[in-house]
């Protein structure tokens, strides 16, 4: 039931508030000043300790879940203590790369049926890691072959891009870090910052979701473009690669996600007049580098696109020659929630104004249960 909307991933997207409510609900526990101050993950509670003394937590999935676990990547690494390194599913079979009984192996899979993810599953079964499992599928595959895990809880997704999944999938990692480093005093204003950040997401998404009609604006602009560069750092390497895999899979327009920091080492040659790039510059430890990203971008001429969090316009936009998009702002590492909302919505828009279909896009399917 689509109900007021057009098209499935439209409603999806607009009901990240909604979603991300129900991922966190019964999930932030509430101290004396009435506000949440820890989390409970009930599907993980007996196995934290296990997790923390493990040697390193390997995230493993395909598509837009891959992209989630790698935007959460950082505040895992910062909370847990623990190395946290990532792999493709296909790509660990592949290698038949190393997994060890001392390790965690985080399974992020929207449907739970994905057959690289589970494939790799059942490799890491084999050779003894914890297997913990992220998923939006009660009673799919990899919900019930993990040792434990976490439901995402965002509600069935009918879109073949993800896109409510995305951003419950990096709100649940977000509180495994939180449980994981639960323990730690030393972060424990860190992990009550996030958690007051946590409460007031679903309220910041409402507010960017208010970027739709600019986003369509922005894709009429861009609706015969043969590409389109997405550059992000940090917290918001995800955000890139998953902008631009959004607009490639629904839109059908080339369009790859840059880590800002490899820009010299080869994406520079591709920069002139003409071709577009967005570049995410919100605030984080990053900003400063981002900046210099975008006046050298600006420097070759460079068609910019810039997101920046709300009042920075000026000091991202060098002469006032590029087009901005200012977003709220939030804490650091929640922030690829917040950002990727305006590329769904881009993404979305050149699709139906490029005439393709939104919901069903040529060649892909919601779940590929084939290698
Ligand atoms: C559970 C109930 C929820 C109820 C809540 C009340 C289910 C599915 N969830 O939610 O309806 O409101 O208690 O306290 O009945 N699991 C895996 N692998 C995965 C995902 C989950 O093994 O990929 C396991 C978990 O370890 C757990 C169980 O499935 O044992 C349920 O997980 P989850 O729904 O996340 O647990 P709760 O949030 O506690
Ligand atoms: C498919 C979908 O390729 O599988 C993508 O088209 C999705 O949208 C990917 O990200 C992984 O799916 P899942 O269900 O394992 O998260």
């Amino acid at each position: 039931n689509k109900g007021n909307y057009e098209h499935y991933m439209q409603k999806e997207i607009h009901e990240q508030p909604e979603s991300l409510r129900t991922t966190m609900r019964g999930r932030l526990i509430r101290g004396g000043s009435c506000k949440a101050k820890t989390v409970l993950l009930g599907g993980l509670k007996d196995h934290l300790k296990t997790i923390r003394r493990s040697r390193r937590i390997v995230f493993i999935g395909c598509g837009t879940s891959y992209n989630a676990a790698l935007a959460a990547r950082p505040i895992l690494e910062e909370l847990s203590g623990i190395p946290v390194t990532m792999e493709i599913a296909s790509d660990l079979l592949d290698r038949q790369g190393p997994i060890y009984r001392e390790d965690t192996a985080v399974f992020v899979s929207q449907s739970g049926e994905t057959a690289d993810t589970l494939n790799a599953l059942e490799y890491a079964l084999e050779n003894g890691a914890l297997c913990v499992g992220i998923t939006n599928t009660v009673g799919s595959a990899i919900a019930r072959n993990t040792h434990c895990g976490v439901h995402i809880n965002a509600g069935a997704e009918i879109g073949v891009a993800s896109t409510k999944a995305y951003t419950s999938q990096i709100v649940v990692m977000a509180m495994l870090a939180l449980a994981i480093g639960d323990d730690a005093i030393s972060s424990q204003g860190r992990r009550e910052t996030i958690i007051d950040g946590l409460c007031e997401l679903p309220g910041k998404v409402r507010e960017v979701l208010k970027l739709d009609q600019e986003m369509k604006d922005l894709a009429k602009l861009l609706i015969a473009e043969q590409s389109l560069l997405v550059f992000g750092r940090g917290y918001n390497y995800a955000t890139a690669l998953e902008g631009a895999l959004k607009v490639k899979e629904v839109a059908l327009m080339h369009s790859e996600g840059i880590l800002a920091g490899e820009m010299k080492h080869g994406p520079l040659a591709l920069v002139d007049e003409n071709l577009p790039i967005v570049v995410i510059a919100t605030r984080d430890a990053c900003f400063s580098k981002q900046q210099s990203v975008i006046q050298q971008l600006h420097a070759r001429k460079g068609r910019l696109i810039v997101m920046c969090s709300k009042g920075d316009s000026a000091s991202v936009c060098v002469g006032g020659s590029c087009r901005v998009i200012e977003v709220p702002q939030v804490e650091d590492c929640l922030q690829p929630v917040i950002n990727v909302v305006p590329l769904q919505l881009l993404a979305y828009h050149l699709t139906v104004l490029r005439g393709y279909n939104v919901d069903q896009p040529r060649n892909l399917a919601k779940s590929v249960t084939t290698q």
